[in-house]
């Protein structure tokens, strides 16, 4: 892998249920970075997919009298109805009853059997089925799963062991060379303590049931369904069968997850790749909760954000925005309709949403809809291009280490200087004194002034600015933009025609 290369993942998801909004943040973050990075000319690989072996999903489809197979296939066609109804760019889709990926998984068990880290032993404790964990009696919170508080179950059964414990240290001197191996640091903290109060081996096979991936060496067993599941991340790439993509792509940039289970991608992932003799991923990024007011999302509590409701209320571009620019990567945020309806008319329908259809009315009135040449300049223009250097300044920085709401703040600064541009040089006077060659540098600058936002914008909102870029006459996509180059002040060609104007973000009315 080079530098040339990047590899964004996010979690699979269980079918057992449908997707609520929580999961539709995880995927537009590893969206925007995927679109990010292919506007900075990489060539990117896009992983997301489905989790759909284990006990859960098993007794969700027997709880609608379906077989599994017949079950699994029609909820991810569900999560892939969802993806694209988001804009949602990923390369591939993993499902990980997909034969591809099994035969990765029977040859990663080999390896590790092979090496000597694997031992049958018998398991005797507590499981928790709707996270598909093995807890101890200690973990437990008032007797239920800490994570999600329902009812544990009590297993015994003939099992497989992995040596974890080995891979402890391993792991600890990992964290120490690689600061970026867990990020943010509150969740690198969080790893490196559980190290330290060290590993016990796990279990990583089941007896009890069948829906899962056989264990090559002992075909009555099937894989932990978590074990299956974090192997998808170099199946899909065709590890340890040939694949070409692995060589391309591996070791990951990221692994996008939730905070809740950073665990088994920050130590057991790591522990089965060192033991695969497989590169580790360069960084697991947990970001937080999606929460309902202060409530956390529960179908079976009734607490549900349905991702088509929302997107059709507002929009998709507009949701997308709002999950960027309202929660800080890693903490969790908080979603009401009414701070996406402040966030929609201030920021999208009045800042930028006014600006542009300011702009692209006067093209239309001064210009007769053709982007003017630039010509004297005015004044204001330093103040205009210096916020522009600014903003550019910002956004990349912040880009690059994920700090998306800082990005989106730069951006938004500069939307403001541009308006402040409007109101100060005043187009309609000069329009009116008849100083042309000033207005037609002003009217230039503001015309330029949208193309480049809307490269910059382009990643979180993809659909409404390529939109932008066909309003202002481009006839080139975005996507095929490369940056930094096409972030040069003056590019936009003088002499291109607009096309229809309509209001992007139309305000919503409360
Ligand atoms: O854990 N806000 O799947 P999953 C933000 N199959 N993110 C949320 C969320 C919320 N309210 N609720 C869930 C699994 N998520 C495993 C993963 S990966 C090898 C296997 C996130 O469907 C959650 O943190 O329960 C996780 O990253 C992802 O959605 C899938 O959760
Ligand atoms: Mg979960």
């Amino acid at each position: 892998m080079t530098d040339k290369n990047f590899y964004v993942t996010t979690a699979i998801y269980y079918v057992n249920e449908r997707l609520h909004l929580g999961h539709v943040y995880e995927f537009v973050l590893a969206d925007v970075i995927a679109r990010y990075n292919r506007l900075l000319g990489k060539e990117t690989f896009f992983l997301t997919g489905t989790d759909e072996h284990g006990q859960k999903v098993q007794r969700a489809a027997i709880s609608q009298g379906k077989v599994p197979q017949e079950f699994v296939d029609y909820m991810s066609g569900e999560v892939k109805k969802l993806l694209e109804y988001f804009h949602i760019s990923n390369d591939d889709f993993l499902r990980t009853t997909q034969k591809r990926h099994k035969k990765v998984v029977q040859k990663l068990f080999q390896k590790l059997w092979e090496n000597g880290d694997i031992y049958k032993g018998k398991y005797k404790g507590l499981y928790c089925i709707f996270e598909e964990n093995f807890l101890t009696e200690s973990q437990l919170v008032n007797g239920k799963c800490p994570e999600c508080g329902r009812d544990v179950e009590w297993v015994e059964e003939e099992n497989y062991f992995f040596r974890l414990s080995k891979y402890q240290n391993k792991i600890l001197k990992h964290l120490e060379k690689n600061p970026d191996f867990v990020t943010p640091k509150t969740r690198r903290n969080e790893v490196v303590s559980l190290l330290k109060q060290g590993l016990n081996d796990i279990s990583i096979s089941r007896t009890a049931f069948k829906w899962g991936v056989p264990l090559p060496f002992d075909e009555k067993h099937v894989s932990y369904v978590w074990v299956d599941a974090l192997i998808n991340y170099v199946s899909a790439l065709g590890a340890l069968t040939g694949g070409e993509k692995f060589k391309k792509f591996w070791p990951a940039n990221y692994h996008i997850i939730g905070k809740d289970i950073i665990r088994f991608h920050a130590v057991i992932w790591p522990a089965l790749l060192m033991s695969a003799g497989i590169e580790l991923p360069k960084t697991i990024a947990a970001h937080g909760f999606l929460l309902r007011g202060e409530e956390k999302l529960s179908k079976s509590k009734g607490i549900v954000l349905d991702p088509y409701k929302i997107g059709g209320k507002y929009g998709v571009d507009p949701v997308r925005y709002f999950l960027l620019r309202e929660i800080v990567f890693g903490n969790d945020g908080t979603y009401t309709d009414e701070i996406v309806v402040n966030r929609f008319n201030s920021d999208l329908s009045n800042d930028l949403g006014n600006l542009v259809s300011r702009v692209l009315t006067m093209v239309e009135k001064y210009f007769n809809g053709e982007i003017p040449a630039k010509d004297e300049s005015h004044e204001l223009d330093s103040q205009l291009q210096g916020s522009w250097e600014d903003s550019l300044e910002n956004y990349l920085k912040n880009m690059n280490i994920l700090n998306f709401r800082e990005s989106l703040i730069a951006i938004w600064s500069f939307v403001s200087k541009a308006n402040w541009y409007v109101d100060k040089t005043e187009p309609w006077s000069l329009n009116k004194n008849e100083e042309i060659s000033k207005l037609k540098t002003v009217i230039y600058n503001l015309c330029e002034s949208l193309r480049l936002l809307a490269i910059f914008i382009y990643p979180i909102m993809p659909v409404a600015m390529e939109k932008l870029w066909t309003q202002l006459g481009i006839k080139d996509k975005i996507s095929s933009s490369k940056i930094p180059q096409a972030l040069k002040w003056g590019l936009l060609k003088p002499g291109t025609k607009i096309s229809e104007i309509y209001p992007l973000f139309p305000r919503i009315e409360k």
